[in-house]
């Protein structure tokens, strides 16, 4: 006899985020549960998935279902092993732990700040996909918000600054913020920055967001750069208000998958000392972002 399971969506936070239970993401997903699930990720915009106990393998055949993963640029974070897995851990792939001051680590550590992944892409990515394989008790949350919330919110004087405006996404601009060296010809060449709409529709639900990565944005169109950092601080300081800010502590094998296009996110500090693996899939883009 087989056992049909109905998927479920629990709300976390009256802002964002859904615990989904009754599907195992290591195997095939049939078109009517993908459809519960994608559905899902359209309202709640942050779904948590617990007690996944799956492989990278697994995570990526479960990520394909939404679109191509990504092949991070980096070597020093994408794994080895996967190349579609980036790494948010401190230790290293021949289980070692990495010292504080190693170069992946100041780059992760980034993370502290609020950001959309790869906005600095000219299609930037649509989601991502976290496993936590060594979870964190000192620290270690992951904090996500709702943009579509913080833009209606914000106030006339801000949407004003914001409106038909450019902000610029440069992730040479990591190598501004921590002490990492800077890129290389080459590697700029690569990654050129790129000017994306402060104000977007979503390309899926065609609701309007705010859309800042403040990790990557370092100049906004019409204004000079000491006004263009007090601006992308203002809004962080904004977005970061408990009201539109789901904060996951995690489980092991809890996946978490969020829509970029619409949230941000940040990771809270935890004990360097502490084991802490995380293995991410990203979701890439495939549509410019639209201005609103
Ligand atoms: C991320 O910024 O993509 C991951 C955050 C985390 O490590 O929890």
């Amino acid at each position: 006899m087989s056992v049909i399971q109905t998927i479920s969506a629990k709300k976390l936070h009256p802002a964002l985020g859904a615990e989904i239970r009754g599907i195992d993401l290591g195997r095939p997903v049939d078109a009517a549960s993908f459809k519960a699930v994608n559905d899902a990720w359209m309202e709640h915009l942050v779904l948590v998935f617990p007690e996944q106990h799956i492989s990278d393998e697994q995570h990526v055949a479960f990520t394909r279902y939404f679109g191509v993963p990504e092949i991070f640029h980096q070597d020093i974070i994408r794994s080895k092993r996967m190349k579609e897995i980036f790494r948010l851990a401190n230790v290293d792939e021949d289980n070692n732990l990495m010292p504080a001051k190693h170069i992946t680590l100041r780059q992760t550590g980034l993370a502290q700040m609020w950001h959309t992944d790869s906005s600095y892409r000219p299609l930037p990515c649509v989601g991502s996909l976290l496993h936590g394989l060594e979870i964190s008790r000192t620290g270690g949350q992951t904090r996500f918000t709702n943009m579509y919330r913080v833009y209606e919110a914000l106030p006339e004087s801000l949407k004003k600054k914001v409106r038909g405006r450019k902000a610029r996404h440069d992730f040479g601009n990591l190598h501004r913020l921590a002490d990492i060296k800077p890129l290389t010809e080459a590697e700029k060449a690569a990654m050129p920055p790129v000017w994306q709409p402060m104000v977007r529709s979503h390309p899926v639900t065609g609701r309007i967001s705010l859309y800042i990565s403040p990790i990557y944005n370092d100049q906004v169109e019409g204004m000079d750069d000491a006004a263009a950092v007090t601006l992308i601080a203002e809004l962080t300081e904004f977005a970061q208000q408990p009201g539109f800010v789901y904060s996951h502590q995690w489980e092991p094998n809890d996946i978490v998958m969020w829509d970029n296009r619409c949230t941000m996110h940040q990771v809270t500090p935890h004990d360097p000392m502490e084991r802490r693996v995380m293995h991410r899939t990203t979701i890439e883009g495939v549509d410019p972002v639209t201005a609103a």
